[in-house]
């Protein structure tokens, strides 16, 4: 059985985990509007993935006979200002999702739920691969620059990604 601190934060990071996907989703959608396919294909599979995550935490919380209680998802931006300042944004919110995982292990810690714990060590993980690609993102961009030449090839790379 799940303690309420633990299911409760549980809860709130399956909201986080639905936001994430929402706000990519948002900034597909925006690519898409620019033309940029691969920006926007990369997006959308990182939302299906925000959305594994979400329910990860769903079937964890029903395995430990805890109750998930979904909550309201907030609208996510709908204008970036550019495609460097787009996934400046995604690496900022993975930094922030970074330290909302931590709470959830902090809380789980000072609760003693040790398979909570031991859930959580694949968020801990996860985080630190979603904080390097899009650092690399970001990096890419920065280096390549805005011409156009540059940012058609980037699109290219990043509509080839698998999964
Ligand atoms: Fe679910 Fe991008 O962290």
């Amino acid at each position: 059985m799940l303690s309420k601190p633990v299911q409760d934060i549980l809860n709130d990071q399956i909201k986080h985990e639905f936001y994430s996907a929402y706000f990519y989703l948002s900034m597909a959608a925006h690519c898409e509007t620019e033309n940029l396919a691969g920006c926007a294909r990369w997006l959308r599979l990182q939302a299906q993935e925000e959305q594994s995550h979400a329910l990860k935490l769903f079937d964890y919380i029903n395995e430990r006979g805890g109750q998930v209680t979904l909550q309201a998802i907030a609208q996510p931006p709908a204008e970036f200002t550019s495609v460097l300042d787009l996934f400046q944004q995604v690496l900022e919110h993975e930094k922030k999702v970074t330290g909302l995982i931590n709470r959830c292990y902090e809380t789980a810690l000072k609760d003693n739920d040790y398979p909570t714990s031991i859930m959580l060590q694949w968020f801990i993980e996860e985080q630190v691969e979603e904080e390097k690609n899009a650092t690399a993102i970001v990096e890419q961009i920065k280096m390549v620059g805005a011409s156009g030449a540059a940012l058609y090839m980037l699109d290219h790379q990043l509509g080839a990604r698998a999964g």
